[in-house]
């Protein structure tokens, strides 16, 4: 791909996302193209857990902290330096995965909280801790 100065990449850009419905020029194609493997590349470059500044001194609350998204978020604050608590609602699971957050995370502070947010009462007892 032929590259081109920055504001003819704006330019064909604006043609692009305002274009009629027929073919693109060559000069649209090669543009889509490049902003989208630039918008990939950036996206993968931007972000990582690394990414996460120091948390030291914050509390974080997780709630579905046993497993999925919620056990990664929490096991990734604690690494950066928060004091985490894995809410969750069965003593069980949470207690597995806090016992798995601090093989992975040796220097995490973490506890378990009981909190079940399908239950009113429990999140008045929960936040009442
Ligand atoms: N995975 C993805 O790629 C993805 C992408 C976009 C959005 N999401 C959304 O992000 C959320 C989490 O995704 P996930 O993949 O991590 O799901 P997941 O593994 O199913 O995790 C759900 C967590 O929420 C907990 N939970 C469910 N009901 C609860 C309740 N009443 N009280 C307390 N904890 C409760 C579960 O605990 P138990 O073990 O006790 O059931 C489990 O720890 C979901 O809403 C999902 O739709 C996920």
């Amino acid at each position: 791909m032929t590259k081109r100065p920055r504001h003819q990449l704006h330019r064909a850009e604006a043609a692009i996302r305002h274009r009629r419905p027929g073919p693109r020029t060559g000069t649209q194609r090669e543009t889509a193209a490049g902003l989208s493997a630039v918008g990939e590349a950036r996206a993968v470059e931007r972000w990582t857990p690394a990414s996460i500044p120091g948390q030291s001194g914050r509390l974080a609350i997780v709630t579905g902290a046993n497993s999925g998204i919620g056990y990664m978020t929490a096991r990734e604050l604690a690494r950066r330096g928060a004091h985490v608590v894995l809410a969750c609602r069965s003593p069980e699971r949470g207690q597995t995965a806090l016992d798995r957050l601090r093989t992975e995370a040796p220097s995490a502070r973490a506890e378990l909280g009981r909190l079940d947010i399908g239950d009113l009462g429990s999140v008045r007892d929960f936040a009442g801790r």
